[in-house]
């Protein structure tokens, strides 16, 4: 524990698929499990920090000393963030946010062969979580996760310098055993001052104490 640079760091971790509401009932989501996010959270917890879990997922173990806010949305979550963001030191971006939502989302179920009858789905972009945060960063430290099924060093590099972060996680999400919903990850670790790091397959908690480790040595 504790000779890590994280002790009494305030660190703020997201977790899990967002949920884009269609109706009462329905949904647009993504295969996000979460695990990845709450192993984060209990090894940053392990390092000393004090830290908040923004997940959608809720039915899985919080770690002990973990505050847990749940949300849904990529709207929730940007609000949950954005609004803890002046107090914090780290933020590691693990949830997987969806990217578009219904342009409508209706309070009750839409009934088939109704006037809401739905054959076609109108989308609009919701806001880039991360990128925002980049762009209002002061002496945060902002850790995102980049999920790649091609070129994943490329545009995992991308990712750090569009969105203005100072470490990127690369995840091949191509194959089965890692990624989404697995319980094993492995990564490629890139900043803009260090070459890369190659973490290999290995169980979740694990992957997520060397990443831990890895930004308590750059902060
Ligand atoms: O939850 P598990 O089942 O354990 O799976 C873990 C994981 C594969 C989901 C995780 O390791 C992972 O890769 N998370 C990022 C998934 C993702 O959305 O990647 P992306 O390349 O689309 O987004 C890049 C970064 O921007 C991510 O940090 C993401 O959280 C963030 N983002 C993306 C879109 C958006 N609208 N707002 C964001 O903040």
């Amino acid at each position: 524990q504790s000779n890590s640079h994280l002790k009494h760091k305030r660190v703020l971790i997201s977790a899990g698929g967002t949920r884009e509401r269609i109706d009462s009932v329905r949904y647009i989501t993504n295969d996000s499990s979460g695990k990845m996010g709450y192993a984060l959270a209990k090894a940053a917890a392990y390092a000393g920090a004090t830290v908040t879990l923004v997940s959608t997922i809720h039915n899985l173990p919080v770690p002990l000393g973990v505050e847990l806010v749940t949300v849904q949305s990529a709207l929730e979550m940007q609000q949950a963030i954005e609004s803890r963001f002046d107090q914090l030191d780290v933020v590691i971006m693990a949830a997987a946010v969806s990217d578009y939502r219904p342009a409508q989302s209706l309070a009750y179920k839409i009934k088939k062969n109704s006037k809401d009858d739905l054959t076609e789905l109108k989308l609009v972009k919701n806001p880039d979580i991360l990128a925002g945060l980049g762009q209002k960063k002061q002496h945060q430290f902002l850790v995102g996760f980049a999920a790649e099924t091609s070129n994943l060093e490329k545009y995992a590099l991308t990712k750090l310098a569009d969105k203005h972060v100072d470490m990127i996680v690369a995840n091949d999400v191509s194959q089965a055993n890692i990624g989404f919903n697995s319980d094993d990850n492995a990564v490629t670790v890139l900043t803009n001052t260090q070459k890369s790091i190659r973490l290999a397959q290995a169980a979740k908690p694990l992957i997520a104490q060397k990443l831990i480790e890895l930004i308590s040595q750059h902060i």
